[in-house]
């Protein structure tokens, strides 16, 4: 059985742990590093050790789970004890493995993931890109321990994290965004603010569980809900006529197009 470390016991950690734990791997098996550890992660039940050296030692497989500006520090803290037996995953936003690879100064396995925050709930979403010197067991032990968390998408180039990172890594916002403007628009209706709120997030939860489980695509779906001369179709044209769908690309583009940014400007510092 792999040990797995992490270094960084934050939000995301405790996600992924707790969902190995509820997944039946033994907590025996894993092990976390942080200064500061949160409570939640004291409660899973795991030993915290007291420095990531120590962890790395211990540790088959190490995962990096601290904030992006935070992780080349804690790459260099534990350069020595790294070695070609460890396998590493990195769930830092915007940091190649080129990054991580020369940090470590070490030629390791290395996979790169883009998670996002319903990781929380088991319905996460994961991006990954594992480097050539990653064997298929090491991809499929990385793919076990972020399928705990939700699905997990393998991507060949590494260059589709960024657009991973753009949909699904800051995706959930965007529906955040969208419900906080239709609760809005629903208060300005008449409605109070609490059945606004049902509304809208069980009418969000309904159509994505009616696109995930229908055979048919969204596009049609949403056809199929549009009568012609009816409610939503007045409603779709005015979002079409707003340049909804051309809004939506810019949008997208633009977080892709940052997260290309900070990777270049991290590769810059290394
Ligand atoms: N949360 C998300 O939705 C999300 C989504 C996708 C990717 N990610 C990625 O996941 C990573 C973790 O995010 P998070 O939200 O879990 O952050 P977080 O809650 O801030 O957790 C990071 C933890 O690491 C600790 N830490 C800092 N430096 C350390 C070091 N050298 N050694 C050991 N521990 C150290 C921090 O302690 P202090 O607080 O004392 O600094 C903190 O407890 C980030 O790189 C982020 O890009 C997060």
């Amino acid at each position: 059985m792999n040990k797995i470390g992490f270094i960084g016991a934050g939000n995301m950690a405790s996600s992924i742990i707790g969902g190995l734990l509820n997944a039946g791997f033994n907590a025996a098996n894993i092990r976390a590093s942080d200064p500061s550890p949160m409570e939640h992660i004291r409660q899973l039940g795991i030993e915290l050790m007291p420095d990531n050296q120590s962890l790395a030692r211990w540790a088959d497989i190490i995962v990096l789970a601290v904030k992006p500006q935070a992780l080349q520090s804690a790459c260099t803290q534990i350069s020595e004890q790294v070695s070609q037996r460890h396998l590493i995953l990195s769930i830092a936003a915007g940091i190649r493995s080129t990054s991580i690879s020369n940090w470590l100064a070490a030629d390791v396995a290395c996979v790169r993931v883009m998670p996002n925050t319903p990781a929380l709930l088991g319905l996460g979403m994961s991006g990954l890109y594992a480097t050539p010197q990653t064997s298929e067991e090491q991809v499929k032990q990385a793919t076990d321990i972020m399928e705990t968390t939700g699905r997990v998408i393998r991507f060949n180039n590494e260059a589709m994290i960024d657009a991973v990172t753009a949909v699904s890594g800051s995706g959930p916002a965007y529906y955040f965004l969208l419900m906080e403007a239709m609760i809005k628009a629903a208060v300005q209706q008449g409605l109070s603010e609490d059945d606004a709120r049902l509304l809208v997030i069980q009418t969000a939860l309904g159509a994505a569980t009616m696109a995930q489980q229908s055979d048919v695509e969204v596009d049609e779906l949403r056809r199929r809900v549009t009568s012609p001369g009816g409610t939503t179709e007045q409603a779709i044209k005015t979002l079409l006529d707003g340049d909804f769908m051309q809004l939506v690309n810019n949008a997208v583009d633009a977080a892709a197009r940052r997260s290309i940014e900070l990777s270049d400007e991290m590769d810059r510092n290394t």
